[in-house]
C-alpha cells in the first residue's frame, strides 16, 4: 500500500459512522420497483441518487425510459492515458412483505450487532454506497480519481432490466470503460472475499389456467367440471422427474459440460453441507444426484416454483371449485441455454398437458442470459491485489446461482471485462425478512475498492501487453 492510500483509508475509517448515517438515508426511500404504488418513491430514490453524486463533484443526469428513471454519473478527470471504470448498480429493491416478520421496519434502518438492517441494505443500495465511499475518500484527500469513472444506476433490476437494454445500446459510446465492476453479490464465505466467475440466467414465467368463468359450489358442480387447480398442480409436478432433474423435454440440450479444472476448482472450496443445511432449516438437501451442492446452485440450471394462487385459503372450509388457478415460474439457465429456447420448450410441454374444459396460457414476464467468464488477466489480478490489501487474505473465485441478466449485455456491449466483486454475506436475507449487511464488510468494502481504483491505473497497458 502506497503512502497515498494512508490517507485515504485513514479518512474512509474517520467517516465510517457518517457514511453509514448517510447510507440510512438512501434506504429510508421505499424503492421497490415492480408495486406500482411505490413509483413515486423510485423516482424518489434517483433523484436522491443523482444529488448525492453532485455534491460529491460528479457529473449527474437522471434518464427517462418507460419505466423506472436510469441514473448516469461521469467523472472523467484523471490523467491522459488513465481507463476508465464503468461501475453498474441498481437502486430498486424487492417488495418487503411479509411485513410482520421484520424485527425492525424494512425502511427504519437499525444497527445491531454491527449489522445495518434495512430493505436495499445488501441488495443493492449498501454495496453501490462502498463505491461511493471510495470514491469520495480520494476526492476528499487528493481532490482527484486515479481513474476516471462512470456509474450506472438502474432501477428496474428487480424487475428484469427491460430499459436497460436499450439505453446501454445507444449509450454504448459514453459507457465505453476499460473494466467493469459490480458489487452485487454476497461474499463466498465471512471473511473470504470473492470473485465471480458465473452467474445464472433466468426465464420467468406465469402460467394460469382458466376453467369455469367463475367460482363453483364444488358440489354442485365437481365431478363434471375440471377444476383448474388440479390442471396446474399436474403441470407444476411434471416439471420435475422423480430424479429432481427437470423434466421438459429439450431443456438440457444445450447444457454445456463443467471443464474439468472449474469442477475441481469448486471441490477445493470450503463448504460446509451440515451447516448450509441447518442454516436455512432443512433436513435433507436435494437435486442432482451427480453435481455437488454447489454445483447444483452455481452451474446447473433448475426449475422454481415461486408461487402457486388458487381457490380458497383463509380460515376454515370452504367448499369451492376455483375458476382459475395461477403460478410463477422460473427457471435459472447455464451456459448455452437461452430464455427464447426456454420459453418455446415449456410452451411444447404444456400444450402436451392440455385437459378440456381448462385453458391454459403461459406469458414469459422477463428473461436474462446466464454469464459466465475467464477469470484472469490483468483486471483480475488488480482485483486480487486490492482485496488482499483489505481484507488480509486472497479472493476466491467462486460461482453464484443468481442473476443480474444486465451483465452479459454490459459485457457484449462494451468489450470490457466485468469484475463481480461483491461484500455482501451469505444469510443477509436479500429478498426477505430482515435484510441486513455487514458493516465490516461495508468498511473493509471501501477499502477494497478504493486501492482497486488505484490498482487498475495500468490497466490499458497491460490489456495491451496481455492481449
Ligand atoms: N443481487 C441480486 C443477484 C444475486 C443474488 C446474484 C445473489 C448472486 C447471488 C439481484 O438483485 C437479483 O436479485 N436478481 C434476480 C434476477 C432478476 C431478473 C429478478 C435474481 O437473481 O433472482
Ligand atoms: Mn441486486
Ligand atoms: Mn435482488
Amino acid at each position: 500500500m502506497s503512502s497515498d492510500m494512508n490517507t485515504v483509508h485513514d479518512w474512509l475509517n474517520a467517516h465510517l459512522t457518517e457514511s453509514v448515517e448517510e447510507l440510512a438515508q438512501f434506504l429510508r426511500i421505499e424503492s421497490v420497483s415492480t408495486q406500482p404504488h411505490h413509483s413515486r418513491d423510485v423516482e424518489k430514490a434517483a433523484l436522491w441518487l443523482r444529488n448525492a453524486f453532485t455534491a460529491m463533484g460528479m457529473s449527474a443526469e437522471l434518464h427517462p425510459t418507460g419505466g423506472h428513471p436510469i441514473v448516469l454519473a461521469e467523472w472523467r478527470g484523471a490523467p491522459p492515458g488513465a481507463p476508465t471504470i464503468l461501475i453498474y448498480a441498481h437502486y430498486d429493491v424487492q417488495p418487503v412483505e411479509p411485513l410482520a416478520e421484520w424485527t425492525s421496519p424494512p425502511f427504519e434502518p437499525t444497527v445491531r450487532d454491527n449489522r445495518l438492517y434495512a430493505r436495499g441494505a445488501a441488495d443493492d443500495k449498501g454495496q453501490l454506497w462502498i463505491h461511493l465511499m471510495a470514491i469520495r475518500a480520494h476526492m476528499a484527500c487528493h481532490g482527484a480519481l486515479p481513474v476516471n469513472v462512470v456509474i450506472l444506476v438502474e432501477g428496474e433490476e428487480e424487475m428484469g432490466s427491460k430499459h436497460l437494454r436499450p439505453f446501454i445500446d445507444a449509450q454504448c459510446g459514453r459507457l465505453a470503460a476499460d473494466c467493469i465492476v459490480i458489487s452485487d453479490t454476497p461474499m463466498f464465505a465471512e471473511g473470504i472475499p470473492s470473485v465471480l466467475s458465473s452467474l445464472r440466467g433466468m426465464a420467468y414465467f406465469e402460467i394460469r389456467c382458466q376453467g369455469p368463468s367463475s367460482d363453483l359450489h364444488s358440489g354442485q358442480y365437481g365431478g363434471a367440471v375440471r377444476n383448474p387447480a388440479a390442471t396446474l398442480s399436474r403441470i407444476l409436478a411434471s416439471l420435475h422427474g422423480d430424479d429432481d432433474t427437470v423434466a421438459v423435454r429439450g431443456f438440457y440440450d444445450e447444457v454445456q459440460n463443467q471443464a474439468p479444472a472449474d469442477r475441481a476448482r469448486i471441490r477445493a472450496l470450503p463448504f460446509d453441507e451440515e451447516l448450509f443445511k441447518s442454516e436455512i432449516g432443512v433436513t435433507a438437501l436435494a437435486g442432482e444426484k451427480d453435481f455437488e451442492v454447489l454445483e447444483r446452485l452455481w452451474k446447473r440450471p433448475t426449475c422454481e416454483v415461486n408461487g402457486i394462487l388458487s381457490g380458497y385459503t383463509g380460515e376454515g372450509a370452504k367448499t369451492v371449485l376455483p375458476a382459475s388457478a395461477f403460478a410463477k415460474v422460473s427457471f435459472r439457465l447455464v451456459p448455452a441455454q437461452t430464455p427464447q429456447e426456454i420459453e418455446r420448450l415449456l410452451a411444447s410441454h404444456i400444450a402436451g398437458l392440455a385437459a378440456d374444459g381448462v385453458t391454459t396460457t403461459v406469458r414469459m414476464l422477463h428473461g436474462g442470459m446466464p454469464w459466465s467468464a475467464d477469470v484472469a488477466g490483468p483486471a483480475f489480478d488488480a482485483a486480487q491485489r486490492a482485496l488482499t490489501t483489505a481484507f488480509g487474505r486472497a479472493a476466491v473465485i467462486a460461482g453464484s446461482g443468481g442473476s443480474i441478466p444486465i451483465v452479459r449485455d454490459l459485457e457484449d456491449a462494451l468489450g470490457a471485462p466485468v469484475l463481480l466483486i461483491g461484500f455482501g454475506l451469505v444469510g443477509e436475507n436479500a429478498h426477505a425478512p430482515n435484510e441486513w449487511l455487514s458493516l465490516n464488510n461495508f468498511r473493509l468494502g471501501a477499502h477494497a475498492i478504493a486501492e482497486l481504483f488505484v490498482e487498475l491505473v495500468q490497466l490499458p497497458e497491460l490489456a495491451e501487453s496481455h492481449a
